[in-house]
């Protein structure tokens, strides 16, 4: 595998799955294949996860870390073909990409969408130039339409937790004081088209999700009919795709609360975090025995780890 752009990078989900439940039991059986490596984390956007868990699954397979606050740290990049750059922008993606690529053996890259224009982020401006630039391996740490490594931890997840074979899994929108980016809701719809589970996605009118991602994937406005019998509940605010980057009325009644998980089949609970408690999830759920978050969280240093692994052997 030469990059990690998407969850269509996994050639076998099963057997990737399987694959990382086994890096988890041992995390350092690979301790010698990042030797003498170095891996280049590039952020534009915080995080506490993705930062750590992929540092972590890096030092577990020998490598070298090198982490950059890319905003505020780096110089602003221009990303256009052929540009005078005699505004803000100090330094082209065509140097920068190629430089790192020097420092670096491996390289993820995490830019968020910037939700005012919804053809710049769907055609991921950030990310794609620096695979096209970069001369080394480039891992997508959350771009602006997808978060390919939290979606392989969902898989890993809930694979650890069914108690059926075809486990009915409800996406379930949430409300949030702030717009978010489709990227999380995007990556858990195109990886559950992989799993067999019974797989339904539920949220208000208004806020469907891009439908090149959604293609058959049952649609259900009324949340409490959605969650009926649900094994795995898994919350997530976006803002809408139509109107792009709206929050349109962000209803409150959305709330995921320990009433509406009754409904479910004593389902496991997941977000991928951070979460705004009592506004997306009210804290009886998400302290709950069926709360899978933390869970979740400790899984995506092995789905970082085997993403790395099978960069590494290839190289
Ligand atoms: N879930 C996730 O990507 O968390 P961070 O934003 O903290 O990295």
């Amino acid at each position: 595998m030469n990059n990690y752009f998407s969850i269509q990078d996994i050639d076998s989900l099963p057997d990737w799955v399987d694959e990382a439940i086994k890096i988890k039991k041992d995390p350092l059986s690979g301790k010698n294949l990042g030797r003498d490596k170095t891996i280049g984390l590039l952020f534009f956007n915080p995080s506490l996860r993705t930062r750590l868990s992929t540092q972590k699954a890096a030092l577990n397979l020998g490598m070298n870390v090198i982490v950059m606050n890319f905003t505020g740290e780096g110089w602003s990049l221009e990303y256009g073909d052929g540009i005078v750059m005699n505004q803000g922008n100090s330094e082209h993606i065509k140097e920068a990409a190629q430089v790192v690529s020097q420092y670096c053996d491996v390289l993820g890259i995490r830019a968020f969408a910037k939700l005012e224009n919804r053809e710049d982020d769907y055609n991921e401006k950030v990310l794609k130039s620096f695979i096209k630039h970069s001369t080394i391996p480039v891992i997508n740490m959350e771009s602006a339409t997808g978060h390919p490594l939290q979606a392989l931890t969902d898989a890993i997840t809930i694979t650890e937790n069914q108690k059926n074979k075809k486990p009915k899994v409800v996406l379930s929108w949430a409300p949030h004081p702030k717009a978010l980016p489709q990227a999380v809701a995007n990556s858990f719809v195109e990886m559950m088209q992989h799993m067999d589970a019974n797989f339904v996605i539920t949220h208000p009118v208004g806020f469907e999700l891009a439908s090149h991602i959604t293609k058959q994937v049952p649609i259900d406005y009324n949340q409490k009919n959605a969650l009926k019998d649900a094994d795995f509940v898994y919350i997530k605010n976006w803002s809408s795709y139509q109107d792009y980057g709206k929050t349109l009325d962000n209803d409150l009644s959305w709330k995921m609360t320990q009433e509406k998980m009754e409904l479910t089949n004593e389902a496991k609970f997941m977000h991928c975090l951070p979460v705004r408690r009592n506004v997306v999830v009210d804290d009886a759920v998400i302290d709950s025995k069926n709360s899978l978050v933390i869970e979740q969280a400790n899984n995506r240093t092995y789905a970082a780890q085997l993403v790395l692994t099978k960069i590494l052997e290839k190289s």
